[in-house]
């Protein structure tokens, strides 16, 4: 196993100052609600990436990506949106410090080395770009003592992607990574960003994620093209209905009045969703998770037929799951058109059915199927 201490001491001749460790994430429903001022439910998982880092003196930044054998260097100063996008992780953040801190920037300018190595699957859905952001900023935060809370960090985290990764994405990732509890799932209201923590015991069930293995190109697009679509309903309603603020006051009547077409497919389902999320925490406060399951498969649906992120491969696993009685919920998850399915099955059943739905994927999609038996873990934090 790849020791990141040895791999930055053979780079840099010079020991880290500290290592830290940022998990991806699951999100159990609540699916393109974060940027609508909805809620998400999302959990940090088994799976991480891991920061090396040292301060440097001459205001350059050396960034060894272990896993690509690929390294960058950098004058601190001036940074700019860079073609490698996983430089634009590095930076984007450090960019992000010298946004906000400008106190501090003296301190950071003098430049650090960083090595950046993982084990969560690239494109896979899980967010290892945002696990990538929150380990440097993290790092940066503890090698500086520059104070920041988990929750700032998780904003600085998102507005580095909106500016140098070029998604504008919501919070729920960062959020997620930063503050992951293990065997919890976190409630965020995507409004007011209070949270809440909930427990969850699966019991005689796994929570099993099936990677389609694909990454259509038009993720980023269209999920930018999705924010624009629903901030045009929001809009619209506004019109009519002037008390309105966000998402959260809007009712399916006022949708069903005010839109129609794709504005109205996208609108009625961000609704529906946010309502779905709150009814489903219920669920899992009363251990219901049969009902619990439903609702997953109903969030598929809806993001499928309505929100139309899904793609072919990604309906196909969920489908080939819907009707199994070991299958208590299923459905694509993440910013969508390919990525992992997050499924709730009988552990005696995990082996059975991936094994058949690893050869119904593979003979239908001609692809490979990858799963992952997924734990609920801590969130980024310093590796001793
Ligand atoms: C991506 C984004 C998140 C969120 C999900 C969809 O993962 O990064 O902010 O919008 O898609 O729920």
């Amino acid at each position: 196993m790849l020791s990141i201490r040895s791999e930055f001491f053979n780079h840099f001749n010079q020991h880290p100052s500290l290592v830290v460790k940022s998990p991806g994430r699951i999100n159990l429903i609540g699916e393109h609600t974060d940027y609508n001022h909805g809620f998400v439910l999302p959990a940090a998982i088994d799976k991480y990436i891991e920061v090396a880092i040292a301060k440097r003196t001459d205001g350059a930044i050396h960034m060894v990506a272990l896993d690509l054998g690929e390294t960058i260097i950098l004058p601190i100063h001036n940074l700019a949106p860079h073609a490698t996008q996983w430089v634009n992780y590095i930076i984007g953040v450090v960019d992000q410090v010298f946004n906000n801190l400008s106190s501090n920037e003296t301190r950071l300018a003098a430049g650090f080395n960083i090595c950046v190595h993982g084990n969560i699957p690239l494109g896979a859905g899980l967010s290892s770009s945002a696990a990538v952001e929150c380990a440097v900023l993290f790092a940066i935060n503890k090698l500086y003592n520059f104070s920041l809370s988990k929750m700032e960090m998780a904003l600085m985290a998102q507005n580095a992607e909106h500016t140098f990764a070029g998604v504008q994405c919501g919070l729920m990732d960062m959020f997620a990574s930063l503050h992951g509890q293990k065997n919890k799932a976190i409630l965020l209201d995507c409004d007011s960003l209070a949270f809440t923590y909930y427990p969850i015991e699966l019991k005689d069930y796994s929570i099993v994620l099936f990677d389609t293995q694909i990454k259509h190109a038009l993720a980023s697009s269209q999920y930018n093209t999705r924010r624009l679509e629903c901030e045009q309903g929001l809009r619209i309603i506004q019109e009519k209905y002037t008390s309105v603020k966000t998402f959260r006051d809007i009712s399916l009547e006022q949708v069903e009045a005010c839109l129609v077409s794709k504005i109205y497919q996208r609108c009625k389902y961000v609704v529906e969703e946010i309502a779905r999320v709150q009814l489903a925490v219920q669920d899992l406060a009363k251990g219901d998770m049969q009902a619990f399951g439903k609702k997953m498969f109903e969030t598929h649906v809806g993001l499928s037929k309505l929100y139309e992120v899904s793609c072919p491969e990604l309906d196909f696993l969920v489908e080939a799951v819907a009707s199994n009685e070991n299958v208590l919920g299923a459905r694509m998850m993440g910013g969508g058109f390919g990525g992992c399915t997050i499924n709730i099955i009988r552990k005696i059943a995990v082996e059975e059915i991936t094994k058949e739905l690893s050869a119904k994927y593979n003979q239908a999609m001609h692809k490979e199927l990858s799963y992952y038996i997924t734990s609920i873990e801590a969130g980024t934090h310093l590796v001793s």
